[in-house]
């Protein structure tokens, strides 16, 4: 009987087995009478070890030819080594073929330094590279992770529209499409639309790409990123702000779990995720503002603060890493001015003056991660809230519907898969964190 088809993430099942990988050759060391290639299936790496004594002169010569991303299916022994990562290496018997990487046309992405926008013209080829799949691999993790958190909690799923009317999230990064002849624009955020379906279902949340035409480079920003939104009736921001952290509990510890191996790939320091356990440290803006004046006024980060904040500003992220780098779980920021935040986000009741609502900034620098609020429950206020902010008030007739037709109390928040797996990740910048990235200079390939 031919030897079973095995993955290399779960090899450590046939211990002592011959059996077959089917991937390519990541990278070859030859060392005396010994080659050393890694091989990758997409679930993760391991070292082959072919000494010329233990296989035809043949074989060891293809073995001995082989180039970077060439094609293969390898047959081997599985033997447990402390030493490999994995915790497997494989006594290689056989390998076959399929296309070998010719030598004057090599694989681009080698493993000296790239510049990164070489890295990223190739993008299609660098997702091949262990530390790119393992993020991958992780990302994959954290919206399975976020989707079971809310189906498995009462959360239905429900799609909004990706062509709409009318804006969300601000005119400025709207991209507009045209519909038939009318104006219509990518989403910013599928929020306006779960409202009216968690008026219908209870609890809802929607997942899928939203779209913001940012015209400044940032590390943070994408113009097409992934957002999970949960929304929920007859519930307040404090009730938002419980499920945030629990969620996000939830996810880290997920990763954790099930993707240990990659998160070993990164590098990234472990102990900094097991921290992450709700409850996590809450500051109304006020408090927030003082922090920054006090760090001001006594100079403790001089690289992130150099001038005092003006009151009345959103954070920029220099504030945004300061505030989170004196916790070490994410924080959640509520009660920011009302004037610099959306249309549609509740007052306070006790100071009308501040916003029902909250942002959750990252450890470590990695800012916000989850913006969110409670919304305006009444018909008169929202329809005033609409024109002042020159919004077209035809578009939004619907969205006042569900004040004029049984209004609760509700809140949700918007949580972007990208800024989560580079905090997960300990990623410099987002572009790592989506297969193709969509940014202000990119959209190749
Ligand atoms: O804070 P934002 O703009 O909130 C909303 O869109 C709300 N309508 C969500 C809601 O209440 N249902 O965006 C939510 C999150 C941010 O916290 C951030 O994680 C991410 O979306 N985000 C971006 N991620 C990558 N690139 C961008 N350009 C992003 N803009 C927002
Ligand atoms: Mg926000």
């Amino acid at each position: 009987t031919s030897p079973s088809v095995a993955t290399i993430a779960a090899i450590g099942a046939h211990e002592g087995q011959t059996v077959t990988l089917r991937g390519w050759l990541y990278a070859l060391r030859e060392s005396g009478k010994l080659l050393f290639p890694i091989f990758r299936d997409g679930t993760g790496t391991i070292q082959g070890i072919v000494p010329k004594a233990a296989v035809s002169a043949e074989t060891f010569e293809t073995i001995r030819q082989l180039t970077q991303e060439s094609s293969v299916i390898v047959t081997g022994k599985v033997r447990a080594d402390k030493r490999a990562p994995g915790g497997y290496e494989l006594d290689v018997e056989a390998v076959e073929v399929l296309q070998r990487v010719p030598e004057d046309d090599p694989f681009p992405i080698t493993r000296k330094e790239h510049g990164v926008d070489f890295l990223m013209e190739h993008r299609h080829l660098w997702i091949r590279t262990p530390r790119q799949s393992a993020i991958l691999r992780i990302r994959a993790e954290i919206i399975k992770a976020a989707r079971d958190y809310l189906d498995d909690n009462g959360f239905i799923l429900t799609d909004p529209p990706i062509l709409t009317p009318a804006a969300c999230e601000g005119t400025s990064t709207l991209f507009p499409v045209d519909y038939f002849g009318d104006e219509a624009y990518l989403t910013q955020s599928g929020q306006l639309y779960i409202e009216s379906t968690a008026l219908a279902l209870g609890k809802v949340y929607s997942f899928g790409p939203t779209f913001r035409a940012e015209k400044s480079k940032t590390r943070r920003h994408l113009t097409e990123f992934w957002m999970v939104e949960p929304e929920m009736a007859y519930a307040g921001l404090d009730d938002l702000m419980a499920l945030a952290e629990q969620f996000l509990s939830f996810i880290v510890e997920r990763v954790l779990t099930r993707r240990a191996l990659d998160i070993a790939v990164l590098g990234r320091d472990v102990a900094k995720l097991e921290a992450i356990r709700a409850p996590f440290p809450r500051l109304s803006y006020d408090d927030a503002v003082a922090m920054l004046h006090e760090a001001y006024e006594k100079g403790l980060a001089p690289e992130l603060i150099q001038s005092k904040f003006e009151y009345g500003n959103d954070f920029g992220s220099p504030d945004e890493t300061y505030l989170s780098s004196q916790f070490d779980r994410p924080l959640m920021v509520h009660r920011y001015p009302a004037a610099v935040k959306a249309f549609y986000m509740e007052p306070d009741p006790e100071n009308s003056k501040y916003a029902l609502c909250v942002d959750v900034l990252a450890p470590e620098g990695y800012g916000e991660v989850i913006g969110g609020s409670q919304r305006v429950a009444s018909y008169d206020l929202l329809a005033k809230r609409i024109e002042e902010h020159h919004l077209p008030l035809d578009a939004f007739q619907w969205y006042l519907d569900l004040r004029r037709y049984g209004s609760v109390p509700h809140s949700g928040f918007g949580m972007g898969i990208e800024r989560v797996v580079a905090w997960i990740c300990g990623l410099e910048h987002v572009r790592e964190t989506i297969p193709f990235a969509r940014t202000l200079n990119r959209i190749y390939p």
